[in-house]
């Protein structure tokens, strides 16, 4: 759009750099703390250690993704395609504040859990993944990034909803989370019900989940030797779900 201008200007086409559009389109991010890495011993023995991922490994995290979203069964192509654009908006820096957690089994991609912060308060769970079946490693994917949110960032209450009726089952039901007035209150994810946690709830029942879901806490105190061998982010060469 053009209007004629009210003043003379000495200079009628300003130059912009794109730099300072950037700024404009990304706002100031917020000072998150890192999560620290922890492990957690799956009942068949194996160890998952889930770590953030880092913006290097999103090409490679795409592109397994893109074969992922082809899946037609339990809603891993709904939730696929999803996960694929906020790796991307991860990537480009166009997804407020998120978080991107990779559960690994030696190096290999077993598991993906995501957010962002809406603000200091409100944590929205976006996505989680288990990208091997029949382990439970999505049910502790989504506890460890709900303890990010709460025990490390220090937030106040948790948005969460659900796409299929695997992670419904999980989290909806397993953590038996209420949910806000709906269609008053929507979650970003096609403007369905947000269901949430608050810290209150979350200290008195739901720190229990994940033991009573895989038998075993999240573990922070992890061996130099499991870093080591999830360094190196492994994507299957083939879709095992
Ligand atoms: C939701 C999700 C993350 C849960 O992952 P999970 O906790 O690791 O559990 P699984 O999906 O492997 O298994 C769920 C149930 O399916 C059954 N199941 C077990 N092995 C299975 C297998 N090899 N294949 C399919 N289903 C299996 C079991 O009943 C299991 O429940 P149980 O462990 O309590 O017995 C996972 O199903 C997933 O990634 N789904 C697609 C994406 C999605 O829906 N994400 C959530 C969006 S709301």
């Amino acid at each position: 759009m053009k209007f004629e201008l009210p003043e003379k200007a000495s200079v009628e086409t300003l130059e912009i750099d794109a730099r300072e559009v950037e700024a404009m389109l990304q706002g100031p991010k917020m000072d998150l703390k890192p999560w620290p890495g922890a492990q957690v011993k799956l009942k068949d023995g194996r160890i998952l250690f889930i770590r953030e991922a880092r913006l290097d490994e999103a090409p490679k995290m795409l592109t397994y993704m893109e074969k992922i979203m082809h899946v037609d069964h339990d809603f891993y192509d709904i939730v696929g395609a999803r996960v694929y654009s906020e790796i991307l908006g991860w990537y480009r820096s166009r997804l407020k504040d998120p978080y991107t957690l990779v559960g690994l089994i030696d190096g290999k991609w077993a598991g993906f859990a995501n957010g962002r912060l809406m603000n200091e308060d409100i944590n929205i769970s976006l996505h989680t993944m288990a990208l091997l079946r029949g382990g439970r490693i999505g049910a502790v994917m989504y506890y460890a990034k709900a303890y990010y949110g709460f025990e490390i960032l220090g937030n106040k209450e948790w948005w969460a909803t659900y796409e299929s009726y695997n992670g419904w089952m999980r989290w909806g039901l397993g953590m038996a989370q209420p949910s806000y007035p709906w269609p008053d209150v929507q979650h970003e994810l096609g403007g369905a019900k947000v269901y949430y946690v608050t810290k209150k709830y979350w200290d008195q029942l739901i720190k229990q989940y994940v033991r009573q879901m895989a038998g075993a806490d999240l573990d922070f105190n992890v061996s130099d030797e499991v870093r080591k061998a999830n360094e190196e982010l492994i994507v299957p060469d083939e879709i095992l779900v």
